[in-house]
């Protein structure tokens, strides 16, 4: 009789849908059994993720996730071309077929909430939705319980969490089984069939970043980044999580465009039309390099003098803007340290804002402003307010800011960058900057998202080993890693463009051509030309040349060809001239093929092309190089060469009888 009643029971709630991609390619089947809600994936009918759980451990509740039953479900199909201000392209399909769950739990607490599922042709995506209800008002998370139960004897690129230098890793090629310790997203996967995924979120606010481990019962699962208290994250309801998404590709190269992240963000509430994308230089890398120092003395780098004449250069060399590092109070001593109290208003005695400020605008270049907090935040949230309006007052439209440390220092408390406060923190130096007109670039950041749809003055971010770990802490494939994984999160601030290789402090592992490849190939809505001004402006202007042209936001991205840590070329067309770019990069192995030009419009194009001489390598001849020019079309093809730890750039100029 019992067992009868059981059974009755376990008929009447169970439900199984499945969501269909609108190219029906893949599907998602959410199922209820015995109470608890699950998910599967497939694509062409194969399954990618098995049996996976969904829910929740509550601090001092009952779990979410069990014990439900369906209220009701609800579907939608939906189509749309959203356009992005900037970026890597600017249109981007938003197409889907939406199923929205309303679950609740009959018995005991009789909680609500709703699991919502979109199907993309190239991702699944899913959230869940709790509304404010009579006895159920705000909760702590103890742990997220989502799973992604992928084949264990997939592949998988993956950088650690909870390390000191936050995403500053070399990704690692490994077995899932591997993932024993938690990776951080996007987490690169290939799966025994062949199929390309990538594990991530979209629309990160108000909750701790989602890393990736295997579980217990040896499946993938979330990893809630903890805050100090244990718990993952406190929230009042109503709330959404973030979207756990799935993107999915049949090669690792159509990975590299998955725009999905965007889609699942919100647009715009507020005018951004003021919002412009930056090429700058920088009073930077002559720090690293022993020239400078950030600190005041004899070679303070940040000097009133010193801005005057890389103001002078920016205009000489063609680049709009200008960051300074340094000029405030803070930095003497051991400046991790001493960090707590760095003042974002005032200046070392031999720097004056307002007269640099000044300056820069009479020869029309943007300044970039650097609030370095050393992570922090306390000291930093009692001044930004004033902090911005000070940049804002003297007409400085960008910043640069940057939380080094291993952890932030927030109410008190050591906490992980990528917690929910670290996650509230960063986001709320976007809001403030957004209101004061200010467009930001974050060093040591919390990952993308695709936040920057909603808030497109967040022009860029690090986010990831960038170059000045190099001196023995970049290997040449290191940037054939970032397409495929970091790359996902949208663009970075990588400090391209250092054309003194051979410098005995920093010696660079890449060619002096794949230093300008890097424009195209790692995408920033602030991107800088790293070096100093006197090495382009006495070594290699033709090569520059290259920088001065490259655009800082396209129409279109195409990507040609590649294989994850291997290499990576890519096509990209400008916004407004019509112009192409071309990039390529390649890891140790050097690489000869022929670049097929179908990409282009019609008509005839100018190419200038950029390539590693024959006889370059990255260790012994970094400088060889060959600058040609030719006419071609798009049914023609160009030969080219990368070196070991080389790499290509082309400017495509179409003729003005093309009418492009
Ligand atoms: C680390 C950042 O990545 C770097 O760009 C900056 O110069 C230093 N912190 C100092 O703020």
């Amino acid at each position: 009789m019992f067992k009868w009643a059981n059974l009755f029971n376990f008929k009447k709630q169970d439900f199984e849908k499945t969501i269909v991609s609108p190219n029906e390619r893949n599907s998602c089947v959410v199922f209820l059994k015995n109470g608890q809600v699950f998910y599967r994936v497939f694509r062409d009918n194969k399954i990618i993720i098995d049996q996976s759980e969904l829910g929740f451990k509550l601090c001092g509740e009952n779990p979410l996730g069990v014990n439900l039953k369906l209220i009701r479900s609800t579907m939608k199909r939906h189509e749309e071309t959203i356009e992005l201000p900037w970026g890597e392209d600017r249109f981007i399909k938003n197409n889907y077929n939406e199923m929205a769950f309303y679950l609740t739990e009959p018995k005991d607490d009789k909680r609500i909430f709703t699991l919502r599922f979109r199907v993309f042709d190239d991702a699944v995506a899913f959230r869940y939705e709790i509304p404010p209800q009579p006895k159920f008002q705000r909760l702590s998370v103890a742990e997220e319980l989502t799973e992604f139960n992928i084949n264990l004897n997939s592949t998988t690129w993956k950088i650690p969490a909870y390390q000191p230098d936050r995403y500053e890793y070399n990704y690692e090629k490994c077995s899932v089984f591997d993932l024993k310790r938690p990776a951080h997203t996007p987490l690169t996967i290939k799966t025994p069939r062949g199929c390309y995924l990538s594990l991530h979120e979209a629309a990160l606010y108000n909750y701790g970043s989602m890393t990736i481990k295997l579980n217990a019962k040896n499946k993938l699962s979330t990893d809630i980044t903890p805050l100090s208290d244990g718990t993952k994250a406190h929230l009042n309801l109503p709330f959404e999580t973030p979207w756990r998404l799935v993107m999915i590709a049949d090669s690792a190269i159509e990975l590299t465009t998955n725009r999905v992240m965007y889609c699942l963000n919100d647009p715009p509430r507020q005018d951004f039309s003021w919002v412009k994308t930056l090429k700058f230089i920088g009073i930077w890398w002559a720090m690293y390099v022993g020239e400078w120092t950030w600190a005041p003395g004899e070679r303070h780098g940040a000097t009133t003098v010193h801005a005057k004449e890389y103001i002078n250069a920016a205009v000489r060399l063609g680049i709009a803007g200008l960051l300074i590092e340094g000029w405030n109070d803070g930095w003497e001593g051991d400046w991790l340290e001493n960090g707590i109290n760095n003042s974002f208003t005032k200046s070392t005695p031999d720097f004056n804002l307002e007269e640099v400020a000044s300056f820069a605008r009479s020869c029309n270049i943007e300044l970039v402003g650097h609030h370095e907090t050393v992570g922090f935040i306390d000291n930093y949230e009692k001044q930004l307010e004033t902090a911005y309006n000070y940049y804002a007052a003297n007409g400085i439209h960008y910043i640069k800011t940057g939380y080094a440390g291993s952890q932030i220092l927030i109410n008190g408390r050591r906490e992980y960058h990528h917690s929910q406060l670290g996650v509230m923190h960063y986001q709320k130096t976007v809001e403030l900057a957004a209101k004061k007109h200010i467009c930001l670039d974050i060093h040591e950041p919390i990952k993308g998202t695709g936040i920057e749809r909603t808030w497109p003055n967040l022009l860029s971010r690090e986010g990831a080993r960038g170059q000045e770990y190099e001196g023995g802490a970049i290997t040449p494939s290191h940037t054939c890693f970032l397409p495929y994984t970091r790359l996902l999160a949208g663009g970075m601030d990588y400090t391209n463009g250092i054309f003194d290789i051979k410098n005995s402090v920093k010696h660079i592992n890449t060619t002096l051509t794949r230093q300008i490849a890097y424009f195209v190939t790692i995408y920033s809505g602030m991107a800088m030309a790293a070096d100093r001004p006197y090495i382009y402006e006495e070594r290699h202007m033709d090569v520059f040349q290259f920088i001065r042209d490259v655009p800082t936001n396209f129409e279109r991205t195409i990507p040609l060809a590649g294989e994850i840590g291997e290499y990576y070329v890519v096509a990209r067309k400008a916004r407004d001239s019509g112009e192409w770019y071309v990039g390529g990069v390649t890891d140790e192995t050097p690489r000869r093929f022929n670049l097929n030009l179908d990409f282009l419009d019609n008509g005839v194009y100018l190419a200038e092309i950029y390539t590693d001489s024959d006889d370059a390598h990255y260790r012994d001849n970094p400088f060889g190089h060959v600058i040609s020019k030719k006419h071609v079309g798009r049914n023609e093809a160009l030969d080219i060469y990368m070196a070991p730890g080389g790499g290509f750039a082309i400017r495509l100029v179409p003729s003005q009888s093309n009418g492009a």
